[in-house]
């Protein structure tokens, strides 16, 4: 297990190219594999969760390999086992998304259920609703969802909460259904609009992704594509909130600043000068940044994956702030930071946080993606060295993060495992590639 080793107090300063969306990629990636024929997807983000939706895919009979220049082949032609491998699916709830394929294209999935994770229970029933509403008889037995569907037919679906996964698995179990699908209170992120383009591009007819209502008309096959994944908006957060915590000076390059729209705006709020132009986004700090409250919520809003990163901004910032949590239960890293020297209290969902003059190194534990993210930041600000462990965590999302950081100026180093994520298990070899 590697650790990063930070010598915090140094202001980044530069250019960082920002990676393709994970949370894009993943459900894109099980998409393609609707087809029987091979799409090629650009802008793949290099982490372990996308090593881990491929190897599911693999294990089920799709092709997949990464070319020479990054790119992703998905091929689905050869899917044909129905039941996902627990051992790979436990590593992420994402793999949930196989169920939507699987269901669309054999009409049978047994896929685990995620079990819990660190940011607490998240359970799948409104997947398994909606799968139900399209057709699907569902049992669970032995730890596996069991879906069986003679044929899928549209119809009409209320998601509770506006969810990212229920949409997402939707537009795949429904895109090749008969009929019509409506998806009712529809989540607006993005990443679902990323998805609905990509099946779009394949020959699936949906309309109204990015709106509360998707309407999803079945097509009885989709085709292979090429498709460009979006920039990651919270890898880009990240780094514009590392400028801010370190009193930097940078530039995010291939950023869609519309996806930010939310995080910007607290920025400025905070005292940070951001300037935008196409493609591009800009965080200077010029001031000590001034405490401003933020309550995470669906898109527009302030996105939960940066509620961490912005808890430690506050951490340093000139007075009180008032952080509210709706979407996870998600304020368990916050007893890392306060080893660090910051001064959080939380009450059930909000946090507040009263800004201190500086954090100081410690040794810290990642134990999830953004809140792994949110203590590498914290060490970046401190004056001192801080450890990080549990970097399996930040190695799950965000591509070659050491990497674009140091190329910003910053002092990290991986102790103990110096390997990046390794993608060679994706090359072919030479005589199978065209
Ligand atoms: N929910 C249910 N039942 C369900 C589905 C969701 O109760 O069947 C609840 C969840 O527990 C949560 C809320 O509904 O309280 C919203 O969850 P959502 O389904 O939107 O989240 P998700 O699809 O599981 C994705 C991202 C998360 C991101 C959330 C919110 C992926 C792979 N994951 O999760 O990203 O925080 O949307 O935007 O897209 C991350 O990248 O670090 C990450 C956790």
């Amino acid at each position: 297990m590697g650790k990063f080793l930070i010598d915090g107090g140094r202001p980044l300063r530069g250019t960082v190219q920002v990676s393709g969306a994970k949370n894009s990629a993943l459900p894109i990636i099980v998409a393609a594999a609707l087809a029987d024929g091979e799409s090629v997807l650009e802008n793949v983000p290099k982490g372990t969760d996308v090593l881990t939706i491929c190897s599911i895919l693999q294990a089920l009979g799709a092709s997949v390999w990464i070319d020479e220049s990054s790119r992703l082949h998905v091929d689905g032609s050869g899917v044909s086992s129905h039941e996902a491998p627990y051992d790979l699916v436990r590593k992420m709830r994402a793999s949930f998304y196989v169920a939507g394929l699987l269901l669309s294209k054999l009409r049978r999935a047994n896929v685990p259920l995620p079990g819990g994770c660190a940011l607490g229970s998240r359970p799948v029933d409104f997947h398994v609703k909606g799968f139900q509403q399209l057709g699907a008889e569902i049992s669970t037995e032995h730890g596996f969802m069991k879906a069986v569907a003679a044929k899928l037919v549209g119809t009409k679906l209320y998601i509770n909460r506006s969810s990212v996964g229920t949409t997402i698995n939707m537009m795949l179990a429904s895109c090749m259904a008969e009929g019509i699908t409506l998806l009712e209170n529809a989540a607006k992120e993005p990443e679902v609009v990323d998805v609905a383009i990509f099946l779009n591009a394949m020959g699936a007819k949906i309309r109204g992704a990015g709106t509360d209502v998707i309407r999803i008309e079945g097509v009885p096959k989709l085709s292979p594509t090429e498709y460009m994944i979006i920039a990651d908006r919270i890898e880009a957060g990240t780094f514009m909130i590392a400028a801010a915590l370190t009193g930097g000076d940078v530039t995010l390059e291939g950023v869609v600043g519309e996806h930010l729209r939310s995080p910007i705006y607290k920025l400025e709020e905070a005292g940070l000068q951001v300037e935008e132009a196409p493609g591009f986004v800009r965080v200077v700090a010029t001031e000590k940044p001034r405490a401003v409250d933020i309550q995470t919520a669906v898109y527009p809003g302030f996105p939960t994956d940066l509620q961490q990163p912005f808890v430690a901004l506050m951490t340093i910032s000139e007075g009180t702030s008032v952080v509210r949590e709706t979407i996870f239960d998600r304020f368990r890293y916050v007893d890392e930071l306060r080893r660090m020297g910051a001064d959080i209290k939380v009450e059930r969902d909000t946090a507040i946080i009263r800004g201190v003059e500086r954090l100081t190194g410690a040794p810290v534990e990642a134990m999830d993606l953004r809140a792994g993210a949110a203590l590498v930041l914290a060490g970046l600000a401190a004056g001192d060295r801080t450890e990080v462990s549990g970097i399996e965590h930040i190695d799950r999302g965000y591509e070659a993060f050491a990497q674009k950081l140091r190329a910003l100026g910053a002092r990290i180093q991986r102790e103990g495992d110096e390997a990046e994520v390794d993608f060679s298990s994706l090359i072919r070899p030479p005589l199978l590639q065209r």
